[in-house]
């Protein structure tokens, strides 16, 4: 019992598709454990990136092997480009070739990318096999892997091509995300602080005071991407399909998926979680200036945006930036507009999101003029 005293446990109770996310350290050695228990008699096909199958991919196979599961390893280069048609087919004839059936089971080993990638391949191979989410970073842990989307980009756009497959378990190892470069470790944590922002005020005072231990590892690691995990689970909950509730969990990203555009996906200037740091400040700056939240709350979240070394101004992004009006373009691309008015995710508050229907877009470039660096 002791061993499994500091794992902690959220269930994702999908009626007929129920699964858990285990969260702890070294979870990776009990893979296998944890897999043979649910899936007795399985196969599996790992698939992970370069960067993972140097580090992790050795115990993850011996925790596999040590519990009787034959496994092959498909590797995929490292990074957001790998999601495409290619590396898709790759990923389903490696597991074909291994002649795995629909009761086996393929097991993504890594980030956001090859989560989303391996779930694509074992969502649509014999009509949907078995897949195991082994999440490694903390974007990975506390967002993509819970939630059953999985998809490739296209040239018409990111993540146009997917379907709906929900894993069978969740493997988050909390001790994994050490080797994480700092840098996606922070980009990580802008997702954990959204959902304290959205609707959970407790937890974000639990992040301000304890955020230090969470960068370092430690109990407090874990209990914020449960915490975050519980979250992204009951909006999935009441909402699998995406037809509506998610919208909240966009907080940050109308104005972050703008600056992502408007620096050309460039992860050297920007990597998505800092677009949504910033874009979480300005959703504060915003809710403030028309009035709907205190200037105090914005001051708040910026604080916290500072302490952990995420940027919060459009002016902490290196190079040049296209003008308001052409920013108020981006968001206009990204979210439908009706007659003058578009749809943002503002705040009464820490802890107080709501979703604003009608905001105007004169307000918004007013705004963004304001933000912008001379
Ligand atoms: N399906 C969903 O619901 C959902 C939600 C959010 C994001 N996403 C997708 O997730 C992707 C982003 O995920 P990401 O940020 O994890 O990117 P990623 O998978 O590219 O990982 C980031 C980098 O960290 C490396 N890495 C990962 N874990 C590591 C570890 N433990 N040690 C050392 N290096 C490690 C990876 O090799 C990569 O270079 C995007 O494609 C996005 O569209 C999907
Ligand atoms: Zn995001």
């Amino acid at each position: 019992m002791t061993q499994t005293a500091e794992i902690e446990k959220v269930e994702v109770p999908l009626p007929g598709r129920a699964y858990d996310i285990l969260i702890g350290p070294d979870l990776l050695a009990r893979a296998g454990a944890e897999i043979a228990a649910r899936l007795p008699g399985t196969r599996a096909a790992i698939v992970t990136d370069a960067n993972l199958a140097g580090r992790h991919l050795a115990t993850l196979q011996a925790s596999l092997a040590e519990s009787g599961i034959a496994a092959v390893a498909h590797v995929v280069p490292p990074g957001e480009k790998s999601k495409n048609f290619v590396e898709l087919q790759n990923a389903v004839d490696a597991v074909l070739a291994a002649r795995l059936e629909r009761n086996d089971v393929v097991v993504a080993l890594g980030g956001g990318v090859v989560g989303d990638l391996a779930g694509f391949a074992a969502g649509i191979v014999r009509r949907g096999m078995n897949f195991v989410q082994v999440p490694t970073s903390l974007l990975a842990q506390v967002d993509s892997s819970v939630g059953g989307k999985t998809g490739i980009n296209t040239g018409h756009g990111k993540n146009l091509v997917g379907v709906f497959h929900q894993p069978k378990l969740v493997l988050a190892d909390t001790s994994a995300l050490d080797t994480l470069p700092p840098r996606e470790f922070r980009a990580g944590y802008a997702e954990v602080m959204k959902y304290g922002l959205i609707d959970r005020p407790d937890f974000f005072a639990f992040l301000e005071t304890n955020w230090r231990e969470v960068f370092a590892g430690g109990p407090a690691r874990a209990r914020a991407i449960a915490e975050s995990c519980r979250a992204k689970a009951d909006v999935v909950v009441r909402d699998e399909f995406e037809t509506g509730d998610r919208a909240l969990l966009n907080l940050g990203h109308t104005f972050g998926h703008a600056l992502e555009a408007a620096t050309g996906y460039d992860g050297a200037r920007l990597v998505h979680g800092e677009g949504v740091a910033i874009g979480m400040a300005l959703a504060h700056r915003f809710s403030a200036r028309m009035n709907l939240a205190s200037p105090d709350d914005a001051a708040r979240v910026e604080a916290h945006l500072a302490a952990v070394g995420l940027p919060r101004r459009i002016a902490e992004i290196e190079g040049d930036l296209p003008g308001a009006e052409r920013l108020l373009d981006y968001i206009a691309q990204d979210k439908k507009v009706t007659r003058g008015t578009l749809t943002f995710i503002l705040t009464h508050g820490v802890g107080r999101s709501f979703v604003a229907r009608d905001v105007p877009r004169s307000e918004v470039l007013a705004f963004l003029r304001e933000q912008l660096p001379e």
